[in-house]
């Protein structure tokens, strides 16, 4: 059962951040659309420079089960697609062990762009990136994220520990607004070469459909009805710790058009 995400207008006011309220998986389908046509023109970073195209990410927009890798790569910055190259050929290979296809998982990197020389990405260009993915999560509303490798796995824990310690343990997590099982694994690529790295991949991959099975993490807890603005605060606490309801802000998601160009929605790779 998809878990409403009406309940999550609240905290992300008070993150200060625009609210998602996905209704139906056409809205949800729009509305990702709409996040990857403000994607496809992004300029917040240098990366923009040299891409060649904005690798938004694809899938179907009502998987319960996400992927986030690193960047695009050379073949991923032509395609326009994620995962489409020897790391991805093994990502299908493990998705089709555990019964799976593409058309069933979203799948997204942290970053859209490919960084030059398929370097690392930097600090500055994972934070900028970063509102893209935590759009997609919001909408898309995963049961389980598995993160592949490090970059993924660390922005989205906000910690440094690597993947050999964390791969294979599930854990649940607030990402954004959203409480998903997240689990850590490594990433396709470094299992290409190193026999013991897949096998390790393989078997953690196995456990995927278990905790597919377990369904999506409580929520985080609403805040409580919001407060006319002129209302007093309430009586029991010191006047310096009464919060003040602030006034919804208009989402930036509704002020996106909506695609209108059904090339550019095939670009993007919904199922
Ligand atoms: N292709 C991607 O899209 N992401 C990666 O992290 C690696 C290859």
């Amino acid at each position: 059962m998809r878990v409403t995400a009406s309940t999550t207008i609240i905290p992300r006011l008070r993150a200060g951040l625009p609210s998602l309220s996905v209704t139906s998986a056409t809205e949800r389908r729009e509305r990702l659309k709409a996040v990857y046509e403000e994607a496809r023109a992004c300029v917040r970073c240098p990366l923009h420079q040299t891409r060649t195209t904005v690798v938004f990410g694809s899938g179907n927009a009502d998987a319960d089960l996400m992927f986030i890798g690193e960047a695009p790569g050379a073949n991923e910055d032509r395609l326009g697609l994620p995962f489409v190259g020897q790391a991805g050929k093994l990502l299908d290979k493990l998705l089709g062990e555990i019964g799976l296809q593409r058309e069933d998982v979203f799948i997204a990197n942290t970053l859209k762009c490919r960084p030059p020389g398929n370097r690392d990405p930097h600090p500055n260009e994972i934070e900028t990136c970063r509102s893209y993915l935590l759009s997609q999560v919001e909408l898309i509303e995963p049961k389980v994220i598995c993160t592949l490798g490090n970059f993924a796995t660390k922005l989205l824990r906000a910690d440094t520990t690597g993947i050999s310690r964390l791969h294979g343990q599930d854990e649940v997590r607030v990402i954004g607004v959203r409480a998903v099982r997240l689990y850590p694994l490594y990433h396709p690529a470094a299992a290409l070469y190193t026999p013991s790295t897949l096998e390790m991949l393989r078997s953690d991959f196995r456990r995927i459909p278990e905790l597919l099975a377990i369904g999506a993490p409580e929520q985080p807890e609403p805040a409580g009805p919001r407060q006319p603005p002129d209302a007093p605060p309430p009586p029991d606490l010191p006047v310096a710790e009464r919060e003040v309801e602030e006034e919804e802000p208009a989402s930036w998601l509704d002020r996106v058009a909506v695609v209108a160009d059904p090339d550019q929605a095939a670009q993007l790779g919904l199922f």
